[in-house]
């Protein structure tokens, strides 16, 4: 027998995200960016893990299947979407918080990946570690994510740089996605920096990214999407589009980290390329800005990073929303620039340090990183026939999810349906 169909009623503020969408199905810009959907006392009628509808509770305690459905109060509850987290690098050995502490005595992120520290430090410690271990971490920060919202997140290799270790990466990822509760989207970034073995000869490595790596990791189905950690210290733009096109050809879609740490036109490569996303952008320029909004690319924001290394300068969130740029928000969540799984914590940063409204934030969040997942169709608001991802803050007000920080109000999250966090205890079937 399928599970009884579930209504979530009386939530407080129901964040639909299911406003108008006068340029039809594509993310969200410019104003349509502050479009939540509210509806007061409203409610969500679930069935067999699908959003049946959504409205005012008044309306959907009359739908024929409500009648059968078990009922669950959100009295005290802004109910939204499920987080959609579209940049992360979710399997790694262990901590730096060695190099936290010598950055925060004034060393730099680039000094230390130059002494061998960084990215490097992580490759070296992935290539030993067991699956199982890396397994057992990933659940464990998988149930994290849930606690803070979380429903769909994007994780990417590049920890391993040699073939078997991204393999193991890349299966690590697709068993915690076969186990669930948490859908994982694959991303290979072989070219997250230069392993040791080919330290300056960095087109070697390309090259063995483009004949070997690519296509095995491909036909093997490991990974829907191909990164490429485009800066200073990593891979070039030329080289970037060698490998990307590569990708492409095996049916991997391309996505490039860019601008983080200097300009080196990566940005304007993504556009070109018409890459799925193009994430960090703290040092784009206004000509950038311009060639982005034009483009179909989502610029994924990182607040995370930027706190994190203690930088001063945040990607010019405001000048690529008003320019009409489509922009998504991420944690970033690795151990070297990023090691929170906190969405609200980034919609913090996004609010006070980048400008954006409360509004814009929560849209970035799901609605935009929905599409920076390709899919739209399924996660990244609350409309019939979607997923049944949601959850809920104990708050009055959606603004107060950036508002209040460091401290963790969500209070349940479901995904397809399922309880997969309930501080409350109210969702025992
Ligand atoms: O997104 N920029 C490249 N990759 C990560 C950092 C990874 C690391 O330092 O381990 C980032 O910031
Ligand atoms: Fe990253």
């Amino acid at each position: 027998m399928p599970p009884r169909p579930l209504l979530i009623t009386h939530c407080r503020q129901l964040v639909t995200l299911a406003g108008s969408r006068p340029e039809g199905s594509g993310p969200r810009r410019g104003r349509q960016l502050r479009e939540l959907g509210i509806i007061r006392d409203g409610a969500v009628l679930i069935s067999e893990g699908r959003i049946e509808t959504v409205g005012p509770t008044r309306r959907v305690e009359r739908h024929p299947l409500a009648r059968q459905a078990e009922k669950i109060s959100a009295r005290e509850f802004v109910v939204l979407p499920g987080f959609v987290d579209s940049h992360t690098h979710l399997v790694f050995p262990s901590s730096r918080a060695d190099e936290y502490e010598q950055r925060i005595a004034g060393a730099t992120y680039e000094q230390i990946a130059r002494r061998g520290g960084g990215i490097l430090s992580t490759v070296k410690k992935l290539r030993r570690a067991p699956s199982q271990e890396l397994l057992r971490q990933g659940r464990n920060w998988l149930a994290e994510f849930a606690a803070h919202g979380t429903t769909t997140l994007e994780a990417k290799s590049g920890y391993g740089l040699d073939l078997k270790s991204e393999i193991k990466i890349l299966e690590v990822l697709h068993r915690l996605n076969r186990e669930g509760p948490l859908e994982i989207v694959p991303t290979f970034l072989g070219a997250h920096v230069v392993p040791r073995e080919y330290k300056k000869r960095s087109q070697a490595y390309v090259e063995l990214l483009v004949r070997r790596m690519i296509p095995t990791i491909a036909s093997r189905g490991l990974a829907e999407f191909c990164d490429v950690f485009c800066d200073h210290g990593a891979f070039t733009p030329a080289q970037a589009r060698l490998i990307l096109t590569a990708a492409r050809v095996c049916g991997l879609e391309p996505r490039l980290h860019a601008e983080q740490l200097a300009r080196t036109g990566g940005a304007h490569l993504a556009a070109q390329l018409h890459a799925v996303s193009v994430d960090h952008l703290e040092r784009v320029k206004r000509d950038d800005i311009r060639r982005l909004a034009r483009s179909s690319t989502i610029c994924t924001l990182l607040p995370g990073p930027v706190f994190h290394l203690g930088k001063a300068a945040y990607a010019p969130a405001r000048a690529l929303i008003d320019a009409g740029a489509a922009v998504a928000l991420a944690t970033d969540f690795n151990p070297g620039t990023s090691p929170t799984v906190s969405m609200p914590m980034i919609l913090s940063l996004a609010c006070t340090q980048m400008r954006m409204t409360p509004a814009e934030a929560i849209t970035a969040a799901t609605f935009n990183g929905a599409h920076a997942l390709r899919r739209a169709d399924r996660v990244g608001s609350l409309e019939p026939g979607k997923q049944a991802d949601l959850c809920a803050f104990e708050l009055c007000d959606y603004r107060e999810i950036p508002y209040y920080f460091g401290v963790n109000l969500c209070r349940w999250t479901l995904k397809r349906g399922q309880a997969i966090y309930d501080a409350t205890g109210r969702f025992q079937r």
